[in-house]
């Protein structure tokens, strides 16, 4: 049985990643620790939770000692829009965050998810299937970064022996815990306006294709890989992982096909659309389906379907006085 640790554990995908890793091992045996200890009140409260700064790699040791952890998700970095604003700062915590984690999994013997992202790729890449092993010349600071942990992941398991993995993640669009500075978060944030308001104003050009999933094949992908036959992974810390690639144009067409009135316009935010149009439209993942197995469960129209069931369902709670998470 894992003993498992969560960094960034409050955060759009460690919130998700943490109740679907209790459920299926009981709370005691999933350590989340965030820098924040604000937010998700109920997934501090059910099981141990330390709020400390991953850096601190004195604090990290001592947490692993005493839960003696084996396996660590690292999902603590700062995201292609924050980033971009705050080069030095991304630069800081993605990269000495990812060293910190790697280092005290080296010394105690951890294994290590780190998720890189389709940031990891830049304008120099083939844009339409694009394929697992490419060229990866990123623009911005966060793909910079996250080429740099691919590699530090892969050299630390080469060298030491340390069992590292990683999945390239699309745009992660999900309805529990809100995203924390992407580029792709329009992607999520215009089904809460759709819900709310039925517009929605968008800071990405309407044609500008991304690659996205839903949350639950998100969280599966992860658990997945970190539960898969070692033996058979040949690209360990970057496997492109893929479900559906849409425009806004598109996710607007198939929001009316459940609320007819919904209306869209378009307000471009120069960085974000730099950093989309540097990525790619979508990606080839074959190695992913063939070393372990990966296949997503969902496509646009399910996803939409039930984002709008889920935020009505919690909007008509809000009005009655029920809690609204956002
Ligand atoms: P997020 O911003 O929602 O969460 C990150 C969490 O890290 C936050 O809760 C934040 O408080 C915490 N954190 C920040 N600084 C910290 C520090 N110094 N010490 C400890 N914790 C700190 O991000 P996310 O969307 O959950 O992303 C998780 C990982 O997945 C990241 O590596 C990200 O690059 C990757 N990823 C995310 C997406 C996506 O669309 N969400 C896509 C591709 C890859
Ligand atoms: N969703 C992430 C971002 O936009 C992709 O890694 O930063």
């Amino acid at each position: 049985m894992r003993q498992i640790l969560i960094t960034g554990a409050l955060g759009q995908l460690g919130s998700e990643i943490a109740a679907e890793l209790r459920r299926r091992h009981g709370a005691e045996k999933v350590v989340l620790t965030d820098i924040r200890g604000d937010v998700n009140a109920d997934l501090i409260a059910e099981g141990p939770f330390y709020q400390f700064d991953i850096r601190d790699g004195v604090r990290l040791t001592e947490i692993v000692r005493k839960h003696r952890i084996d396996t660590v998700y690292h999902l603590a970095a700062l995201l292609s829009a924050t980033a971009e604003r705050d080069p030095q700062a991304a630069w800081d915590l993605n990269m000495n965050g990812l060293t910190t984690v790697l280092e005290v999994a080296r010394v105690e013997g951890c294994s290590v998810f780190t998720p890189s992202s389709i940031g990891a790729f830049g304008p120099t890449t083939p844009r339409d299937w694009t394929p697992q092993d490419t060229l990866q010349r990123p623009t911005s600071m966060y793909g910079v970064t996250k080429v740099a942990g691919e590699l530090l992941c892969d050299y630390y398991y080469h060298k030491f022996g340390v069992d590292t993995r990683g999945v390239r993640y699309p745009g992660l669009i999900s309805s529990l815990t809100p995203p924390g500075g992407g580029t792709t978060d329009y992607a999520v944030d215009i089904y809460y306006q759709a819900v709310r308001q039925g517009r929605y104003r968008c800071f990405l050009k309407g044609d500008t294709y991304l690659d996205m999933m839903y949350m639950p094949d998100a969280v599966r992908a992860a658990i997945d890989l970190m539960e898969a036959d070692p033996s058979r992974l040949r690209h360990r810390n970057a496997f492109n992982v893929s479900s559906m690639s849409f425009c806004p144009e598109e996710q607007a067409a198939y929001i009316r096909k459940y609320i007819p009135e919904f209306e869209i316009d378009y307000h471009v935010d120069p960085v974000r659309q730099a950093i989309a149009n540097s990525w790619p439209n979508n990606l080839e993942d074959y190695a992913a389906r063939v070393e372990w197995g990966w296949e997503p469960a969902h496509d646009l129209d399910t996803m939409t379907r039930d984002m709008l069931r889920v935020l009505s369902r919690r909007l008509e709670d809000a009005r009655y006085g029920w809690n609204d998470q956002q």
